[in-house]
């Protein structure tokens, strides 16, 4: 059943990238249960415009779990308490009245504070830019069974193409690698014949986009996996792992150096 709490927020508050920054105390009171967090963000920001102050910044568009925009630290964890859960996605009665809720925003060295709790994310968009596509035409859509495929590899795909690109798993790894978000969307692609030939390309391209972006590398903490929203499994760091070595054997591409590449195999 539905009912109202009230809660103090201890929100990072940074006006741009150069600002450093601080903790702010807000009161958030009388938040139905029923609202998601960024609905409570909303009644916050709403209060504070009233008072002729600063809203709180922070990144949304779809509030579905769909889109990836939204995205904050809460109580240390990203996207908050719930498994499998965007911040948007995340009900207020995960929360009990009188607590006290730590917001912050995705921190790494690959993704600056544009103001408050909005972060630049736009370095998953050049590792995407690097490879993430295929050249082949696409014309008039094809019989679905024209390219026959195994089922168990079409699930694969389309777990690892579930990916929304929130960046939840670079703010969580302790290196700050950007290695699950990479390894899905080169498994969506590297599974199906359709992405096969540009594979060992798509692989090096990208990794190399990913190391430029100034993400780490990833040294098996598991945390990625733990906060994605999409429960994207590391076994597609695996396989972007053996694809960037198949693509540095039988390419004649050359590999690009890389200290301590992801060591999920
Ligand atoms: S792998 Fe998961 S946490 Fe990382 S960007 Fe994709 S959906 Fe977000
Ligand atoms: S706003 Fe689109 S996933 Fe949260």
């Amino acid at each position: 059943m539905s009912k109202t709490i009230s809660l103090t927020l201890r929100v990072w508050q940074q006006n741009g990238p150069r600002d450093r920054g601080r903790l702010e105390t807000h009161l958030a009171g009388d938040i139905s249960t029923d609202m998601s967090f960024l609905e409570m963000l909303d009644v916050v920001n709403e209060r504070l415009t009233l008072e002729g102050r600063e809203p709180i910044a922070f990144d949304s568009d779809c509030r579905e779990g769909i889109c990836g925009m939204c995205g904050a630290v809460v109580n240390g964890r990203p996207h908050g308490p719930e498994k499998a859960t965007t911040l948007c996605q995340l009900h207020m009665r995960h929360f009990a009245d009188g607590d006290t809720v730590l917001i912050e925003p995705w921190r790494s060295r690959a993704f600056k504070v544009v103001r408050d709790l909005a972060v630049d994310r736009s370095p998953l968009d050049r590792i995407i830019m690097a490879g993430g596509y295929i050249s082949a035409g696409t014309g008039a859509a094809p019989d679905a069974n024209a390219i026959p495929i195994p089922q168990e590899t079409a699930e694969k795909a389309m777990d690892a193409a579930a990916c929304i690109g929130c960046g939840a798993c670079v703010a969580a790894c302790p290196n700050g690698a950007a290695m699950l978000f990479t390894g899905a969307k080169v498994s969506q692609l590297a599974l199906l014949p359709q992405g096969r030939p540009e594979a060992a390309q798509r692989a090096l391209s990208m990794v190399c986009a990913m190391d430029e972006a100034g993400f780490g590398n990833c040294t098996n903490e598991r945390e990625c996996e733990a906060v994605c929203p999409k429960e994207i499994s590391i076994t597609n760091i695996a396989r972007l792992n053996r694809e960037f070595l198949k693509a540095g054997f039988f390419s004649r591409v050359r590999t690009p150096a890389r200290s301590g590449a992801g060591k999920a195999d």
